[in-house]
């Protein structure tokens, strides 16, 4: 696939088979996410263990329905709504300096999804499961960071299923030349 079909073709997967995903397709994607532009080192995490991933996922929604986030409480109301969408990796991005380290994570994301994309998987960018992961946060000690690390961002990945919770993106507008 070329790259601007990726690019079009992208969309956050919020749901997942459970087919795994292929050791290779896995060392890619992460591979892709080192290649992305840099604005500070970080570090990547790569949750496969299911029981973890379940534990994650209660915590977050229960997280949610508690939040002062209006729209975060709504979208946990939602039937059948998991936070983790049943996928089963989770990448979690970490920096210690969060001010110079969120670029370096969000491009990483970014890059790793179109590459997921290119190697047919589904993948979402997610910022909810680190209100559980974050320094403080119940799950942080079991994540084995590097000392100094603070979770920033998540991204899943998987196989995608049929998506119940996706919302269509509204047409951009956001467009002015100087010149
Ligand atoms: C910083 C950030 C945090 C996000 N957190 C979540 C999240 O917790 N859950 C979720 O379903 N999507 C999350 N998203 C994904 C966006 O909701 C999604 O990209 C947007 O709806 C556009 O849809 P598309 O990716 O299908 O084009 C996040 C995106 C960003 C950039």
């Amino acid at each position: 696939m070329e790259t601007l079909k990726a690019i079009e073709n992208r969309k956050s997967a919020r749901d997942y088979t459970e087919q795994p995903i292929e050791r290779e397709k896995l060392e890619k994607i992460l591979w892709a996410g080192n290649r992305a532009p840099l604005g500070g080192a970080f570090h990547m995490t790569v949750i496969r263990d299911k029981a973890l991933l379940g534990e994650i996922d209660e915590a977050t929604l229960s997280a949610m329905k508690n939040s002062d986030n209006e729209f975060a409480r709504g979208r946990a109301a939602l039937p059948g709504y998991r936070p983790l969408y049943h996928a089963p990796v989770l990448i979690v991005l970490s920096a210690e300096d969060p001010a110079r380290g969120m670029s370096s994570v969000c491009n990483a994301v970014t890059a790793m999804s179109f590459a997921a994309t290119d190697l047919g998987l589904g993948s979402c960018f997610v910022g909810s499961p680190i209100q559980v992961l974050g320094a403080g946060g119940a799950f942080f000690a079991r994540l084995g960071l590097p000392a100094g690390c603070k979770p920033l961002v998540g991204m899943l990945l998987g196989y995608a299923g049929a998506d119940k919770f996706g919302r269509p993106r509204p047409a951009a507008d956001n467009v002015n030349y100087v010149g």
